[in-house]
């Protein structure tokens, strides 16, 4: 950064704004004001506004249809050079609303003066971040929709393959593959009703509000708001400018998302270590070591874990960077594109990330079995058999229960390998048919409840979401 007393000027006052200017900008306060670096990357979306706008000043009379003309096509001549990298982006144009009316001037000349009448860079800005935004939410939904489709394919073909359930990561119920498959179907089925939720709420057009008051020329918003896929202007030209709120739902349904993300990528993480062997990943979605040349690592599932912490910082500090302004607009909110781009980047990568190590993943059936039968997870069953057989108060079949798991522990073997003696001193009531419900397979196949972990119920949930998901 060069010291601001030596810093240059800017030799003479912004083109767009600077009537009542004697002296340019230092270089420290261009350096701070500009928003060109990054948002430039709205340049299609403010393109596709201002194309909106002189349409509209045609249609109501406004503007003469010969400079509307010039303007609309001079707009795509622009669009095209930014396109093909043919740009100039200027500093000192501040921001890519001035970058290209500057340009469109070159191009065209007087008319481009026009374009701006009855609007101001505060509706205008409004309206590009939101276009940008809603573009995000639909590119949030086909990723999300793809990313349900791998986890249904992984569940239907493991749909009755036993697997330990946990809870505090100690074993605690045989579930199955297919059931652990959907319960991340119905997070991310969650995700996915939010984000169009998000959407509907979003789409309003802040274009014609101006710089906060709307303006006295007779403008038609409801015209503009349907040429870019709003469903209707918005009611208040102060909120019109100053609301973010689209911006913050769809950082908060990212960040919600990114910790769904995050929780199956540390199970991956876990599952794929040797000492689990659950899954095995795709060498297309591993890393190797360069010291250590057995290993594969999850390192795409590691920064997917990870992710979930820029995300949630973009949420925060657009949070704060909203929450003390007075209405309406301040340039405060500039600080909003950066945020936002960056947890959109990198959610839009976690999702095919995760898509394609679930689609490439190989579940282990194998080690899933037999970690499904180890650390007395037929528990429950054993209890409930208990109960439903013997009469016993559930209270009374679960302290039995326990004691066996005890003299298990103290044997050195699992509960199936207990004698029916070793049963019958606990409660003599227990018969030899206690041990059906022991095994894993018959354990997850009783657990038919709505919702439960039984092959059927498993089946049925997939079932209803490949209607949903397609
Ligand atoms: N670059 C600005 C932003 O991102 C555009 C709006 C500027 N408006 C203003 N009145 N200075 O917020």
């Amino acid at each position: 950064m060069t010291d601001s007393s030596n810093a240059k000027k800017s030799a003479t006052s912004n083109a767009m704004w600077g009537g009542r200017f004697a002296d340019g900008p230092d270089a420290i306060m261009e350096a701070i004001n500009a928003s060109i670096g990054f948002d430039q990357r709205m340049a299609a979306q403010d393109i596709a506004g201002s194309r909106a706008h002189a349409a509209m000043l045609e249609a109501t009379g406004i503007l003469e249809a010969s400079d509307v003309k010039a303007i609309r096509e001079g707009l795509l001549t622009v669009l095209s050079e930014i396109e093909t990298g043919r740009f100039e982006f200027s500093v000192g144009l501040e921001d890519i609303h001035m970058n290209v009316e500057a340009r469109l001037k070159e191009i065209i000349g007087e008319p481009a003066g026009r374009l701006h009448t009855g609007r101001s860079r505060n509706d205008q800005v409004a309206t590009d971040f939101k276009l940008w935004v809603r573009d995000q939410l639909d590119a949030c939904e086909s990723g999300l929709l793809a990313l349900i489709r791998a986890l249904l394919a992984q569940a239907e073909a493991g749909a009755d393959w036993v697997m330990p359930g946990f809870t505090h990561l100690q074993t605690a119920q045989p579930v199955t593959w297919g059931h652990h498959m959907m319960a991340y179907v119905e997070m991310f089925g969650r995700d996915l009703s939010r984000v169009r939720d998000a959407r509907v709420r979003m789409n309003t057009s802040p274009l014609g509000a101006a710089a906060l008051a709307g303006t006295s020329f007779p403008i038609d918003r409801h015209m503009t708001a349907e040429a870019l896929g709003f469903d209707a202007p918005a009611a208040n030209s102060l909120d019109a400018v100053s609301d973010r709120d689209f911006a913050l739902e769809f950082l908060s349904v990212a960040s919600i998302c990114a910790m769904h993300l995050s929780r199956f990528a540390e199970e991956l993480v876990i599952w794929s270590s040797a000492q689990f062997r659950f899954v095995t990943l795709s060498d297309r979605f591993s890393t190797g070591s360069s010291i250590m040349p057995q290993k594969k690592n999850p390192d795409a599932a590691e920064l997917i874990r990870a992710k979930v912490g820029r995300i949630f910082g973009a949420n925060t500090a657009l949070m704060m960077v909203m929450k003390g302004l007075p209405l309406a607009y301040s340039k405060d909110m500039q600080e909003d594109k950066e945020q936002v781009f960056d947890a959109a980047d990198n959610l839009m990568l976690a999702l095919a990330a995760m898509q394609g190590m679930v689609s490439d993943m190989t579940a282990n059936r194998e080690s899933l079995a037999v970690a499904a039968g180890a650390g007395f997870s037929t528990a429950t069953d054993l209890a409930d058999w208990l109960v439903r057989v013997a009469g016993l108060p559930f209270r009374s079949a679960h302290h039995i229960t326990g004691s066996l798991v005890a003299l298990a522990e103290k044997k050195g073997c699992d509960l199936p390998d207990l004698t029916l003696e070793d049963m019958q001193s606990a409660h003599s009531g227990i018969t030899r048919d206690v041990f059906d419900v022991l095994g894993v397979e018959n354990s997850v196949n009783s657990r038919t409840s709505y919702g439960g972990t039984a092959p059927d119920q498993v089946r049925h949930q997939i079932a209803r979401w490949k209607e949903i998901a397609g």
